[in-house]
């Protein structure tokens, strides 16, 4: 027997059910095994938010507390993240926040689990995720924080230095704007690297903020 394409190619696409709400597509996503990542985390850490969300952030995958808790960005990255947002005027409860990847990628280092980047063959076969929560929400911005969401929703690899902070178009037709992933900050050499880091990221809020409110107006 010929093996379909399918079996050889899993993706989350196989999971992904018919009737699509965000409860819906919540609850199946606890059982996907579009890829190998389910088998080594705790939990699918699906994307959180209301259905009435006009914006769309989305990060790379989560990290080693959001795989024990089971909600996005609550550790280190999410501090900083709220604390942007915060700064920009942008209620956290009133955004829907996600991950390109759901399960968290990782490896044993001594005593810790540290973080692995995801191959874009895992966030190929976990987009189905992403555009469904795009489809049911039709937010009005999407906001990709770093390489692998700006991978995921624009298609193609793309350099972060030099298409942050703009707002493109993208495969899914709405209103894309790119920005750095917030543990981008953490990664910076000394403190004064930090603090200029996230004073531009502050500001990249402060412009989707901006954005959002054009757009309402329009
Ligand atoms: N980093 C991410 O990309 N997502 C999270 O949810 C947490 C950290
Ligand atoms: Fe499914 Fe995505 Fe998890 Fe892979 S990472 S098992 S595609 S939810």
């Amino acid at each position: 027997m010929v093996a379909s394409k399918q079996a050889l190619n899993p993706s989350a696409r196989d999971f992904v059910p018919e009737r699509r709400s965000l409860a819906s597509l919540r609850q199946a996503a606890k059982t996907c095994e579009g890829c190998d990542l389910f088998r080594n985390a705790t939990q699918t850490v699906f994307g959180e938010g209301p259905n009435h969300a006009s914006v769309i952030l989305i990060g790379e995958q989560p990290g080693d507390m959001e795989d024990r808790k089971g909600e996005p960005f609550v550790g280190p990255a999410g501090r900083m993240l709220d604390k942007a947002l915060d700064e920009a005027h942008i209620p956290r409860h009133e955004v829907y926040v996600t991950n390109a990847v759901k399960h968290f990628k990782w490896i044993w280092r001594g005593k810790r689990r540290l973080h692995q980047k995801p191959s874009i063959r895992q966030v190929t076969a976990c987009k189905p995720w992403l555009e469904a929560e795009i489809e049911v929400l039709r937010p009005k911005i999407l906001v990709c924080m770093g390489a692998t969401a700006a991978q995921s929703v624009l298609g193609k690899t793309v350099l972060i230095t030099k298409e942050r902070g703009k707002f493109i178009d993208s495969d899914f037709g709405r209103v894309t704007f790119v920005t750095i992933h917030p543990s981008a900050i953490f990664r910076q050499r000394d403190k004064e690297e930090q603090k200029k880091e996230y004073r531009r990221f502050a500001a990249e809020m402060k412009l989707v903020q901006h954005k959002l409110q054009s757009l309402a107006a329009a």
